[in-house]
């Protein structure tokens, strides 16, 4: 069992046409085409998206999605068109709304890879492979790849795990041509910021992007480097041989997953609200994570 605990209700605002409830960003279409992306500040977790929102992650996220869009700038264009409030939208909507140019996404999740964990250190346990490319014996969690690597996946459904393709399939899927081009830009974008990261002491494990195509302009889309699209470790505390602390939802997953929560992460029944404390450090991991990162005070 997976999905939404409680799917909300879209926000009604004149001018804007609703188009999808995501996970955590609900979709519009304004009068001029574009698309508006809210963040909001739904949190998901096991696959949930919980009937509890982390106050302000929404906006958290989406600042430090723009400000990883203009250090890359240079590396690959990206769909922001403006960070207005569209009339009419709740002041709410303010730091966490995007009015973004309209892409035909590829459905491809662009993952990087740069350390060995997740679903890329079950495939590896299996076969030595992380979608298909071999790797030396000896690894374990969180050990350093002698090289970043490509492990993209399919685009699941609400409730559905990601699943790791190799790139063979998504030649197959997009092209060669397109396919080449992802893998490229995913790596170039990936080590920029992995040394953007680490200058600031944290570790990028891994990261997704989603691109989309503008005419026949290739468009880094979404959310970027964000602690909901990627692995932030303190560097200070890396230690491979077991899994490394994760810098937002560490304390959501020991709860939830604890005898307190009262909650069978295998049975069959959602997840119950999150206590007060849980969802206060889990805010402060947020807020941790973008001053860590950007060197900007949150408040
Ligand atoms: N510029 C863009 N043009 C069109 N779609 C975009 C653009 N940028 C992002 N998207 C899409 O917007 C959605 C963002 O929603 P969100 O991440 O909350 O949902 P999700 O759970 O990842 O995916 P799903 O859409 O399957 O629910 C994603 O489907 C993403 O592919
Ligand atoms: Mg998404």
């Amino acid at each position: 069992m997976a999905g939404f605990v409680e799917k909300p209700e879209p926000i009604e605002v004149p001018g804007l046409t609703h188009l999808h409830t995501g996970k955590v960003r609900d979709l519009y279409r304004n009068e001029a085409g574009e698309l508006v992306m809210v963040a909001t500040d739904r949190i998901s977790v096991y696959d949930w998206v919980l009937p509890t929102e982390i106050p302000d992650k929404g906006r958290i996220l989406t600042q430090l999605s723009l400000w990883w869009f203009g250090r890359l700038t240079d590396l690959v264009p990206n769909h922001v068109i403006s960070t207005d409030l569209p009339a009419g939208a709740p002041a709410d909507w303010e730091g966490r709304t995007l009015v973004c140019t309209p892409l035909e996404m590829i459905p491809v999740e662009c993952v990087a890879r740069g350390f060995l964990t997740g679903s890329g250190l079950a495939e590896y346990n299996e076969t030595r492979t992380v979608c298909g490319l071999a790797l030396p014996e000896g690894l374990v969690d969180g050990s350093e790849l002698p090289g970043a690597i490509f492990t993209p996946a399919t685009k699941a459904e609400v409730g559905d795990h990601d699943e790791n393709v190799s790139y063979e399939e998504v030649a197959r899927v997009v092209g060669a041509e397109t396919a080449a081009l992802l893998r490229r830009t995913t790596l170039d974008v990936y080590a920029r910021a992995l040394e953007v990261a680490r200058d600031r002491g944290i570790i990028l494990a891994d990261t997704k992007f989603e691109f989309g195509f503008d005419g026949d302009r290739l468009v880094l889309a979404d959310e970027v480097l964000t602690s909901d699209s990627s692995r932030f470790w303190p560097a200070e505390e890396w230690e491979p041989g077991h899994a490394q602390p994760s810098y937002d939802k560490q304390y959501v997953r020991d709860w939830l997953t604890s005898p307190t929560s009262g909650w069978d992460k295998n049975g069959q029944l959602p997840p119950p609200e999150l206590p007060k404390e849980v969802v206060e450090a889990t805010r402060a991991k947020y807020v941790e994570a973008y001053e860590r990162l950007t060197g900007i005070s949150w408040t």
